[in-house]
């Protein structure tokens, strides 16, 4: 079986505007290219990637999915907090990777194009750009029209479906801790993931007309290198939804 990664990027007026992404089977291509072309709402540039695989790893499946609501964004931070330091990050260290996101993990200000790495430890930024981040690449699901379907029963969106296969590449990956929130404006749920905890979900983390988002993902830093080569690099594929 020949698998290829499809991957497709969007700017217009020179700013990111829309990233996705699959991993599928040579006769499917161009299916997934339909689909990744109907993505951007609007564009001036549209870049579509096809790489063949030379080799996948599967995962069981997924991370399991909770969802809490809350009244305010304060509130749901501070359990975001608890569920960080449950996960093994130390609270002085959760409250700075919060903090980092709220106001702005680029400094030269705005969103970093991809995540921050944080030492678990120390809390100090492992990510050799800090604006550009480390991204989480080449992730699909095995069957994503199934585990899509099933999402959507569970009234989740294909946001939750490619959030939840990154969280769940990531703690594969190695990463002790996830934290993320949105960078639209328009969507306020976000959430912690890790090993112990699942992929829970976290309503609203941020308030209506917010710009500022991101994900911090907590490591060792010892284990940095063998960490950001399996985040950008191993191909990967979840077969199923964790129920
Ligand atoms: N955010 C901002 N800019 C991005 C970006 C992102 N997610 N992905 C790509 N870019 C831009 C950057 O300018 C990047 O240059 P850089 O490496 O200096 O930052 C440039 O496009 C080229 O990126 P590259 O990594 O070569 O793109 P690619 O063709 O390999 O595709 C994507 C990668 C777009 C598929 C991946 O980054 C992505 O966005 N995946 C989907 C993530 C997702 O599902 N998010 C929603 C979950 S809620
Ligand atoms: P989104 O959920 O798409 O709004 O993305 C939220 C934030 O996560 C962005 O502002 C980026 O900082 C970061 N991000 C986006 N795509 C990736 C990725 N593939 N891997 C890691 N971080 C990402």
């Amino acid at each position: 079986m020949s698998l290829v990664s499809v991957r497709m990027r969007a700017s217009y007026g020179g700013l990111h505007v829309s990233g996705a992404e699959r991993i599928v089977e040579e006769e499917s291509i161009p299916q997934a290219v339909e689909e990744l072309l109907k993505r951007p709402k609007r564009y001036d540039y549209l870049k579509i990637t096809l790489e063949r695989l030379k080799r996948i790893e599967y995962i069981e499946t997924s991370l399991p999915v909770k969802s809490f609501s809350f009244a305010k964004p304060s509130e749901a931070r501070v359990f975001a907090l608890e569920l960080l330091h449950q996960a093994g990050v130390e609270r002085e260290i959760a409250k700075r990777g919060i903090e980092l996101l709220s106001c702005g993990a680029n400094p030269t200000g705005g969103n970093m194009r991809g995540a921050v790495l944080m030492d678990v430890e120390s809390g100090n930024r492992l990510e050799p750009s800090k604006e550009r981040g480390i991204r989480t690449v080449r992730v699909d699901w095995e069957n994503r029209a199934k585990v899509k379907g099933e999402l959507l029963e569970l009234d989740m969106t294909e946001r939750t479906l490619d959030a939840l296969a990154i969280a769940t590449k990531n703690l594969n990956c190695g990463v002790i801790a996830e934290l993320c929130w949105s960078d639209d404006p328009d969507y306020t749920t976000g959430y912690v993931a890790s090993l112990k905890l699942g992929y829970v979900r976290l309503s609203p983390l941020k308030d209506e007309g917010d710009h500022m988002g991101g994900r911090i993902y907590f490591i060792d830093s010892r284990r940095a290198r063998e960490i950001i080569e399996c985040l950008e690099k191993k191909a990967v594929l979840i077969k199923s939804l964790r129920r």
